[in-house]
């Protein structure tokens, strides 16, 4: 067969396989405040992972002390999840940590080195897809700019459901964007229940649907019908490019309260604004779906850091962020709120030479 032909014929396994993955797209949710056991994988990742996540479970374990005790949260150390590892066995995400990450509720994670090019997946984007965690959520919030913005990112499609699946052919490379009816809809509607269960009266859309007609054509006309079930909200659209200057415009950028957005476009303008915030060691991230949740740093591993010996002045505060987003997605809200409170109060800013990763962890439990 001829490189055309077996580019084609690719092609149809592709699509095949992604009609099967909307059939298969589950929407039971989970009720937390209904389980009577709550179990957290703890993985630590790469570089700078295990650094922050030691402080990070330290802090959990503070929180939880008396549920641990009693059995209702189980906290599960799942190893194997190091770029190491997934190399040597030749998977992103090696099968037996996938079972046992499968055997948990929910996941706290630190970052995964992604090797560029080659063949080998992020770990983020196999057990997004793997685990279904359709809804990527990031908070950035600067009070004192009246800035409180919530990033809802679709996490399974776009240009990243098949980015290691992408076709060449002699003088030219292909990859694919793909969006999805049902995949649409479901982020679409958790960013417009967010915004009805918080108060928020702003959903600003956001795609380049000027340009990627089809698939962000459908996602905004998908978040336009879903917006028609929630008539108290406004809705916005607006182009990626446009909305990465707004954010940076300080005249209006305290306007924007949720975004709403696919896949690749939410991965370039939260860390921008997790930047405005302070930095990309500042943000939490949330991975959600109906039956599995994994919360995370915004940033990743780090790898310099280590490499110049720095690894002890990792900042946690992201992924103490997401921690108490971890908590309350398990409905420990009190648990959350004192995390929450304490990160705003903590007057440290963790950096090379002066407070370290662990000093900054002790500061937090002592304002616990
Ligand atoms: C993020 C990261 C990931 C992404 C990488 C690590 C695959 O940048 O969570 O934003 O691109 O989604
Ligand atoms: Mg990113």
């Amino acid at each position: 067969m001829n490189q055309l032909d077996l580019a084609c014929e690719s092609f149809r396994k592709i699509l095949e396989e992604q009609l099967s993955r909307i059939q298969a797209m589950n929407t039971e949710k989970v009720d937390f405040s209904k389980k009577k056991t709550v179990t957290i994988g703890l993985v630590d990742g790469d570089g700078i992972g295990p650094i922050i996540m030691e402080q990070a479970v330290k802090v959990l374990k503070y929180l939880l002390k008396s549920e641990i005790a009693a059995g209702t949260v189980i906290l599960k150390p799942i190893a194997g999840l190091t770029i190491e590892n997934r190399l040597a066995l030749g998977q992103s995400v090696p099968s037996h940590t996938l079972a046992q990450i499968k055997s948990c509720d929910v996941l706290l994670k630190g970052p995964t080195t992604t090797p560029m090019g080659g063949k080998m997946e992020s770990a983020n984007v196999t057990l997004r897809r793997e685990l279904d965690l359709y809804a990527n959520v990031r908070p950035v919030s600067i009070p004192q700019e009246g800035i409180d913005w919530t990033f809802y990112r679709e996490n399974t499609e776009g240009e990243y459901v098949l980015g290691s699946r992408g076709v060449e052919l002699p003088g030219m490379a292909v990859d694919f964007k793909v969006t999805t009816d049902p995949g649409t809809e479901r982020i679409a509607r958790a960013a417009f229940e967010f915004a009805r269960q918080n108060g928020k009266n702003r959903v600003s859309i956001v795609t380049k649907a000027n340009i990627m007609k089809k698939t962000d054509g459908k996602f905004t006309a998908i978040c336009h019908e879903v917006a028609k079930d929630y008539p108290e909200i406004t809705v916005d659209d607006w182009y990626i490019d446009i909305m990465t200057a707004n954010l940076v415009n300080p005249a209006i950028r305290s306007q924007f309260q949720v975004f709403l957005l696919p896949n690749l476009y939410g991965d370039i303008i939260t860390d921008e604004a997790a930047q405005i915030q302070g930095g990309v060691g500042t943000a939490g991230s949330a991975n959600m779906g109906d039956r599995y949740a994994m919360f995370e740093a915004i940033h990743g591993s780090a790898p310099r850091l280590i490499e110049e010996g720095l690894g002890a002045y990792a900042n946690p505060a992201s992924i103490l962020k997401a921690e108490a987003m971890l908590l309350r997605h398990i409905c420990r809200p009190q648990a959350a709120q004192r995390l929450e409170s304490a990160l705003e109060r903590c007057p440290l800013t963790v950096e090379p030479g002066g407070t370290t990763c662990a000093q900054y962890a002790e500061a937090i439990l002592n304002l616990l």
